[in-house]
């Protein structure tokens, strides 16, 4: 709900129990009393990246196998991707697999490689349309099925013009892996150590031309990172989201949005 509602929750600060913002909606199933145009002529992130979290929750509470969970939250990803487009904002970065997730269960592990597949299958065409350029952060390594390595190919290739809003979706991403991976990219183009700093790491991460992430959400109030962008976030704003991913609609993110803007960056200054 809006904090200037009568009765909304308002900004949970650390001393409450509970950290998550109010970015949940009212009641079960209502969705947060926010539009674009509330926060379209605030300070508009420019790069948004969430943690889809709770998927297997919300299957669980409805007597239901996990991947449903993941079924289901293809609806909350679109929603999403919307919403973004409506506000302007120019890069997203979408946590979909992390380099951990191969310890989940064979089965849904396999489900996961196929549902991701088809997705890109299904909607890259109305993405491109959109004009959003689809790419992917992670490890192409043996674990990923060639045939998902392609679809991820052939959606790159299909976008790669269209410059309105770039998705980027994290796909056996790990952000201790990735800073290996620079390091590694490092000592392969043979830097010596008195020329390593910010700057030779940060042109090898996977997207050096991204800017770092103003604002990370997480839904299903977990309060963790989960090794998601670990160099990118450094002065990122973080909101928690007591919602369950299938559930997210472009309205949380237009709230979490809100709570963004009554933040005070620093960047270590002062104001
Ligand atoms: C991090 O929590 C969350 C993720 C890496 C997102 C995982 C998302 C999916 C598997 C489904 C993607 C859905 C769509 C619609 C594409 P974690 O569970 O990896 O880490 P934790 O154990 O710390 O909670």
């Amino acid at each position: 709900m809006r904090a200037d509602v009568p009765g909304s929750r308002d900004v949970v600060t650390a001393e409450r129990a509970d950290a998550s913002v109010a970015v949940d909606g009212a009641g079960p199933g209502e969705l947060p009393a926010f539009e674009v145009a509330d926060v379209r002529t605030g300070r508009v992130p420019a790069h948004v990246a969430c943690v889809m979290d709770g998927n297997g929750r919300w299957a669980n509470r409805r007597g239901l196998p996990r991947t449903e969970g993941h079924a289901a939250g293809e609806a909350a990803l679109l929603d999403t991707v919307e919403g973004a487009l409506e506000l302007g904002i120019s890069w997203l970065t979408m946590y979909a697999f992390s380099t951990e997730n191969w310890r989940r269960p064979a089965d849904e592990v396999r489900y996961l490689m196929g549902f991701n597949e088809r997705l890109l299958v299904t909607r890259r065409d109305e993405l491109h349309e959109k004009g959003v350029r689809i790419r992917f952060a992670g490890r192409r390594d043996w674990r990923v099925p060639r045939r998902v390595l392609r679809r991820m190919d052939e959606s790159i290739e299909l976008t790669a013009g269209n410059r309105r809003m770039t998705l980027t979706m994290a796909f056996n991403y790990g952000g201790r892996a990735e800073i290996v991976d620079a390091v590694r990219a490092l000592v392969a183009d043979g830097v010596p150590a008195g020329k390593v700093d910010e700057r030779a790491i940060r042109t090898r991460l996977y997207h050096p031309d991204q800017p770092d992430p103003d604002l990370v959400v997480r839904t299903s109030g977990e309060f963790r990172i989960s090794n998601f962008l670990l160099w990118q976030i450094a002065y990122s704003e973080l909101v928690f989201a007591d919602v369950l991913w299938p559930d997210f609609r472009r309205q949380h993110l237009f709230a979490a949005v809100a709570e963004y803007q009554r933040r005070n960056r620093r960047y270590g200054g002062v104001s």
